[in-house]
């Protein structure tokens, strides 16, 4: 089974959400050393993000608080991980293109990179990990509970 789907059918306009996320205050970022999250109680009123939103099925139920942006510092390695009680994120790349996410069997050996350059359905609960080069990888993420093979088959038509 594949812990990722490709969600190429997503129209998204990528500069206007980096420039929304790069126009907050400093202060409003949380930092865990080079891992920044910075949740706002106002995403959707931002037309770009909500027009990625009214994409995906409602029943996602998609609000303010499952959305975050996250930035890691540059040369930075996120070692493998699952994620906390997230079962399953829809990850949109806004910067950093060329760093790959990498891909850990269940007994955590490294499978292979996925060089997510299109916004994907990522298995949170798999073993993942990243690391950056010169630049911050910055992306906004969506938040999602229920089990990955179910959100695959309801996304499964923007893929
Ligand atoms: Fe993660």
């Amino acid at each position: 089974m594949d812990n990722y789907l490709a969600l190429t059918k997503l129209k998204i306009k990528h500069q206007d959400i980096l420039d929304i996320i790069l126009e907050q205050n400093e202060s409003d970022w949380t930092s865990d050393e080079q891992y920044h999250e910075l949740r706002l109680d106002n995403w959707l009123d931002y037309d770009c993000i909500k027009e990625v939103v009214n994409q995906l099925p409602h029943n996602l139920e998609i609000n303010n608080n499952r959305i975050v942006a996250e930035k890691l510092d540059s040369n930075f390695c996120l070692p493998a991980h699952k994620d906390g009680t997230r079962k399953a994120s829809i990850y949109i790349p806004l910067t950093a293109l060329d760093r790959a996410v990498e891909l850990y069997s269940n007994d955590k050996e490294w499978v292979r990179p996925y060089y997510h350059n299109t916004a994907t359905l990522i298995n949170a609960q798999s073993w993942h990990g990243t690391t950056t080069k010169e630049q911050q990888k910055i992306g906004l993420q969506f938040s999602l509970y229920e089990d990955y093979n179910i959100l695959q088959g309801r996304l499964k038509h923007l893929s």
